[in-house]
């Protein structure tokens, strides 16, 4: 499963309607799609069925993060909507994610269990909020890679990290291990407020296995070839 390489679009839409109006624009594909929590507490249950009965490949962006019980139950009821990928934060320790990684194996049918990513430490953590808010000694790229190393003890698939990140992680922890990216940008369009950006080809280039694209084709003047650019350049099709 790693190693796929496909351009996932973040459905950043406050309400369902929005979400499928923007979907409605795309006839000859079905991109995999993002579901945040903006959109799911909008919507609910409801858009990831719609959304799934459409044909969409879906990963539920709901980053969870409790105690490794809580998250086990959580997961098993996740598992149920037949999504392809959810995720939880590394900071929940192994245990947590273990107990993720069992909850949803529990409630998937059997050869179809999403894949389960971690978040390392959010892009916009600052190294200065990582030693002083956060207590982190360590730098930000070692806290990565220690927190992708723990994910990947844990049995999880990969990590949500920047394009730049995918090298160091997959140093560490072998280029089977996911790393699904964020933070893409053309060069000559807007970088909004990410700002540590990298285009579709660059992220191909570092190793990312999944770029996860949100404003540059939903706020593109022609989503359709605007996804269809992110394609061409990231998975060479
Ligand atoms: O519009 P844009 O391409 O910046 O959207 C990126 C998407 O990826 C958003 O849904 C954002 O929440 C998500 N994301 C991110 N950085 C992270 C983790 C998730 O930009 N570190």
């Amino acid at each position: 499963m790693a190693n796929a390489k496909d351009v996932i679009i973040a459905c950043d839409f406050a309400t369902p309607e929005a979400a499928l109006e923007f979907l409605d624009k795309f006839k000859d594909e079905k991109p995999f799609v993002k579901i945040g929590m903006e959109l799911y507490y909008a919507g609910g249950n409801e858009i990831v069925r719609k959304l799934r009965e459409r044909g969409h490949r879906i990963f539920l962006d709901l980053k969870l993060h409790d105690i490794p019980n809580t998250v086990r139950k959580a997961m098993k009821v996740l598992a149920s909507h037949d999504i392809d990928m959810v995720n939880v934060h590394a900071s929940g320790t192994r245990e947590m994610m273990a107990a993720a990684l069992e909850g949803l194996t529990e409630g998937s049918a059997p050869g179809r269990r999403p894949l389960l990513i971690a978040v390392t430490q959010l892009t916009s953590t600052s190294e200065q909020a990582l030693h002083e808010q956060l207590l982190i000694g360590p730098s930000i790229n070692d806290t990565i890679v220690a927190y992708a190393a723990n994910a990947k003890a844990a049995g999880l698939d990969g990590v949500v990290c920047s394009p730049l990140e995918s090298e160091i992680v997959k140093e560490a922890c072998g280029n089977d291990f996911c790393t699904v990216t964020p933070g893409i940008r053309y060069p000559d369009a807007a970088k909004d407020d990410q700002s540590r950006i990298t285009s579709p080809a660059d992220a191909r280039r570092l190793g990312s296995d999944y770029i996860v694209v949100g404003r540059p084709i939903t706020a593109a003047a022609d989503p359709v070839e605007a996804y269809r650019r992110c394609k061409r350049d990231f998975c060479g099709e």
